[in-house]
C-alpha cells in the first residue's frame, strides 16, 4: 500500500513539473493530462470496518494532519486533480467545513457538537445541568483553534491533549476561607481549588477529575460528600430546613436549588443577593 502511495504522489509531482516547466507550450490541449492514480490508497480506505480505513490512518499514521489530502482532493476538498470529492461522499459536508469540521474528531456528527461526547464534563460546563444553569466558554479553559489550520490546534508535544489553563471569573472568586488559586494538574486530569467546586467560606474545597464519573453529587461541593447532605459545615447554622434561610433560591423539598441562581457567584440568602461573605 505504501509503494502504490508513495508512487502516487512521485507521479504527481512529475505531473505537476512537466506543467511548470512547459513555458513553450501555448495551447492547452498541449498540456499533459492530469495523471490518474487509481488504487492511491489501497483497498478499504472508504470501508469503515477495515484496517485500512481512512480515519484510522490520519490517527495512527499521520498523527491527525489531514491537510496533505487537498493535495489530490482539492483545497475545498471537492475533488482537485483526484477528481474525487470528498464532499459529496455522504459523510462529509461542505458547509460544515467538509473532512475539516470540527465534530468529525471531536464531538458528534448527529448533533454537530464540537466537543468530546465520550465522558460529561464538558456537556455540564458548556450547556448547564441541573443544578446549574451557567456555563462557561472553551477560551476560559483552553484555546479555541479558529479553524484547523491554527498553529495553535494539534501539538506534538502533548499529542492528544488541550492544554488547560483557567481563565474564567467564577472559579476564581474569593470569600471568607479561599485558598489557593485555582489549578488543573495535567498528569492526574483533576482541577482544585475552583469555587465552583467548594473552594469558599465552610465549602469542601473538592478536587475534581475531568473525565471522571460523578464530579458534581450533592454534598461534594459544602456539606458531606458521603451522605449528600449538602448543609454545610458549622459555624454555618445547622439546620437542614434550607428554604427557611436561602428563599427563592431552593425549593421547599430542600433538594433542588434553582438553577439560576445557583453556582453563578452570588449567595442568595434571606432574600439578598451576597458577594461579601
Ligand atoms: C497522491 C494523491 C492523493 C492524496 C495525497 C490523497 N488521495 Fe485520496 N484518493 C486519491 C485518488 C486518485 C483517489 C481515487 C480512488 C483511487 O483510485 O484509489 C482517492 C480516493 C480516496 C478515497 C476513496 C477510496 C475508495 O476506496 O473508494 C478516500 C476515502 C480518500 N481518497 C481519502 C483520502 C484522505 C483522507 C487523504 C489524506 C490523508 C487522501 N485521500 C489523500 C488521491 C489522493
Ligand atoms: C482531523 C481531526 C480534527 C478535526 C477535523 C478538528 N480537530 Fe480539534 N483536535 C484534534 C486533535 C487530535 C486534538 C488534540 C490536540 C493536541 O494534540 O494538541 C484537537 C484539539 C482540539 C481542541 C483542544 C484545544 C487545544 O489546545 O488542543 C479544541 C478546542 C479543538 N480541537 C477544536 C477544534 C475545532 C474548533 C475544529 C474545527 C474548526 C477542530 N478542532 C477540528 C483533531 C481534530
Ligand atoms: C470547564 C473547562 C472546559 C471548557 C469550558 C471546555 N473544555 Fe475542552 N477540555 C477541558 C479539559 C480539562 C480537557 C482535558 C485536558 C487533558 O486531557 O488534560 C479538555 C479537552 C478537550 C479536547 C481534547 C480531547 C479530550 O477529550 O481530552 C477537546 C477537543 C476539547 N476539550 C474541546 C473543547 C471545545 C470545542 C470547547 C468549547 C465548545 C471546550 N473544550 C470547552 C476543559 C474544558
Ligand atoms: C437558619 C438559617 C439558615 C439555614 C436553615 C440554612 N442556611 Fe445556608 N446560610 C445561612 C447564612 C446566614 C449564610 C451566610 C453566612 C455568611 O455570611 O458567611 C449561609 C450560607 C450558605 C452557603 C455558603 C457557604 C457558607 O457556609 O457560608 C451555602 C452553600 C449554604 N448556606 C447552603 C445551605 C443549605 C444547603 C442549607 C440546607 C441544607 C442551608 N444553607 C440552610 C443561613 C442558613
Ligand atoms: C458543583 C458544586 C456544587 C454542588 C454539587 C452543589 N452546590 Fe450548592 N452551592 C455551590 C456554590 C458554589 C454555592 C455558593 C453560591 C453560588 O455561587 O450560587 C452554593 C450555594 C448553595 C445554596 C445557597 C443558595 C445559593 O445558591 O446562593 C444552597 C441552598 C445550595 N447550594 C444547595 C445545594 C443542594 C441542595 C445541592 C445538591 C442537590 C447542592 N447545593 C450541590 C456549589 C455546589
Amino acid at each position: 500500500m505504501n509503494r502504490i502511495r508513495v508512487s502516487a504522489i512521485m507521479l504527481l509531482s512529475f505531473g505537476v513539473l512537466l506543467t511548470a516547466c512547459s513555458s513553450e507550450l501555448r495551447d492547452a490541449s498541449d498540456l499533459p493530462s492530469q495523471p490518474v492514480l487509481f488504487g492511491a490508497h489501497g483497498k478499504g480506505y472508504a470501508i469503515m470496518s477495515s484496517d485500512n480505513f481512512h480515519a484510522t490512518d490520519i490517527r495512527n499514521r499521520l498523527q491527525w494532519d489531514i491537510l496533505g489530502c487537498r493535495t489530490c482532493h482539492g483545497y475545498d476538498y471537492n475533488g482537485g486533480i483526484s477528481q474525487l470529492s470528498c464532499n459529496s461522499s455522504g459523510c462529509h459536508l461542505a458547509a460544515d467545513g467538509g473532512p475539516e469540521a470540527c465534530y468529525l474528531c471531536h464531538g458528534d456528527s448527529q448533533t454537530k457538537k464540537i466537543y468530546p461526547q465520550w465522558y460529561n464534563a464538558h456537556a455540564v460546563h458548556l450547556e448547564g445541568g441541573p443544578r446549574s444553569a451557567v456555563t462557561i466558554a472553551c477560551t476560559d479553559c483552553h484555546n479555541l483553534p479558529i479553524n484547523f489550520e491554527d498553529p495553535a490546534h494539534i501539538d506534538k508535544e502533548t499529542p492528544g491533549r488541550a492544554e488547560v489553563y483557567f481563565n474564567n471569573a467564577i472559579a476564581s472568586i474569593k470569600t471568607i476561607g479561599t485558598e489557593g488559586e485555582p489549578t488543573y494538574d495535567a498528569t492526574t486530569g483533576s482541577c482544585s481549588n475552583t469555587y465552583c467546586h467548594g473552594n469558599f467560606t465552610n465549602g469542601n474545597n473538592a478536587t475534581v477529575v475531568w473525565k471522571g464519573q460523578d464530579q458534581g453529587k450533592c454534598g461534594s461541593c459544602h456539606g458531606d460528600p458521603d451522605t449528600g447532605n449538602p448543609l454545610p459545615r458549622s459555624p454555618h447554622p445547622q439546620v437542614a430546613n434550607c428554604v427557611q434561610c436561602h428563599p427563592g433560591a431552593i425549593d421547599a423539598s430542600n433538594t433542588n436549588p434553582d438553577p439560576l441562581l445557583h453556582v453563578n457567584g452570588v449567595l442568595n440568602v434571606f432574600g439578598q443577593e451576597r458577594t461579601n461573605w
